[in-house]
């Protein structure tokens, strides 16, 4: 982590951000889509559901901005004892600047902080092809834990990646991303 927050000083300071019902203004709505779009192939978009999955009660979305712009944004569901990352994105213009780490960092802060058990498991899925996303997962402490066939489509499998935090509270630590 302390690599991504080196990286982030050069940036104009990302902030983040938890994206709720009551205060996601349209335009911020438009750019998350615009940036499923630039992310990824259509079959993996959640499309016109994105606004109702992403904002779901057990559901969180969380978005880097640097000033008014949308910079990433991470998706997750959680359970009492697990959590999924469901989408990690990062907009073309601000990759590799450290933007993708410091969302799973949060992402990971968010579950643990909503966690009642210990240890929790993090979950994640990536597509092995996909080695920027995997070497991103990993470096920040992402295991595989299963290959799943044909998960994404006849031609394509997943690794199904785990974290376990061992204390939840510890991780969660003071406030990080702002919830609004
Ligand atoms: C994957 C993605 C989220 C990474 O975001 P990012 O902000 O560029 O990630 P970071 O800058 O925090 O990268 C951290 C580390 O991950 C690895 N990494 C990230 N992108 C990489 C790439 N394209 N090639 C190789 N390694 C990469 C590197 O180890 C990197 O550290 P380094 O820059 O010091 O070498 C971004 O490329 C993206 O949105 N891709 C399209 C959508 C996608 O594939 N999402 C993941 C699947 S759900």
């Amino acid at each position: 982590m302390a690599q991504a927050t080196m990286r982030l000083e050069a940036l104009a300071a990302p902030t983040f951000r938890m994206l709720s019902h009551f205060a996601s203004p349209p335009a911020t709505l438009g750019a998350l889509r615009a940036l499923e779009v630039e992310a990824f192939p259509e079959c993996e978009r959640l499309g016109a559901a994105f606004e109702s999955v992403a904002l779901q009660r057990t559901n969180g979305l969380l978005v880097a901005e640097v000033g008014d712009a949308l910079a990433g944004y991470l998706l997750y569901a959680r359970t009492a004892s697990s959590g999924i990352i469901t989408k990690v994105a990062v907009s073309s213009e601000y990759r590799r600047q450290g933007i993708g780490s410091a969302l799973l960092h949060h992402g990971v802060r968010q579950l643990a902080a909503h966690s009642r058990r210990a240890p929790l498991e993090v979950f994640l899925h990536v597509d092995p092809s996909r080695f920027g996303a995997l070497r991103l997962y990993e470096n920040n402490g992402f295991e595989p834990y299963q290959r799943i066939s044909r998960y994404y489509d006849d031609k394509r499998d997943a690794i199904l990646m785990r974290r376990i935090i061992g204390d939840p509270k510890s991780e969660s630590g003071e406030a990080s991303a702002r919830s609004v």
